[in-house]
């Protein structure tokens, strides 16, 4: 049965289904159109989202927002969110089953927003999510059909703030989602 918004952000909002419960400040559960025809997926919260309760708000997050508004949307229109819902401490990578004792909430935001498009910011956001290893280098910006849904491996912010040359592929990559979605609202 299809879960209700009201039902996941109670089910989130007290979750001990995995360790990271322990440590976080505030669960994240994700915020923008709730209809959006596109959704972006990040990896986790990381100190600045913890503290807030919002994802990407941080200085990851400020530029995703430039990002968005790069292609002529705005964050409002569009639904941003991540793996896990809560801080891994330090920042280190979810480990395998704290992801998947959070991936029902993820499938659940999904189906309820029914995107066209979802980006998938990090390789490790592309391992949960298509259950497949990806290498951002060669694989971001190549489509992948699921059920109707278009998904794409692009850098996650982070890794461009690391290492700002390689902003121009992922501009690429931006440019590409931006035609999908006008290609598919034309079809
Ligand atoms: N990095 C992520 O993967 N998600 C956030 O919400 C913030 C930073
Ligand atoms: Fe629950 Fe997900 Fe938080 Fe783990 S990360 S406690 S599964 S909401």
């Amino acid at each position: 049965m299809k879960v209700s918004w009201a039902q996941l952000y109670n089910d989130i909002g007290e979750c001990e289904k995995c360790r990271l419960c322990e440590t976080r400040t505030n669960v994240v559960v994700g915020e923008g159109d709730p209809h959006a025809r596109l959704m972006f997926i990040g990896e986790g919260p990381g100190q600045e989202e913890d503290r807030q309760g919002r994802p990407f708000v941080g200085r990851s997050g400020e530029l995703l927002t430039r990002m968005i508004q790069a292609i002529g949307m705005e964050r409002t229109e569009v639904y941003i969110c991540n793996v896990v819902k809560c801080r891994p401490p330090k920042n280190r990578n979810p480990e395998p089953d704290e992801a998947a004792a959070c991936l029902n909430y993820l499938r659940g935001q999904v189906a309820l927003v029914r995107p066209k498009v979802v980006v998938l910011l990090g390789k490790v956001a592309c391992q949960y999510t298509l259950n497949e290893q990806v290498f951002i280098t060669r694989d971001h910006g190549v489509w992948r059909e699921r059920k109707g849904v278009w998904f794409m491996p692009t850098f996650h912010p982070s890794a461009l703030l690391r290492d700002p040359a390689k902003k121009r592929d992922a501009w690429e990559d931006f440019k590409k989602i931006r035609d999908k979605l006008k290609e598919l609202s034309e079809a």
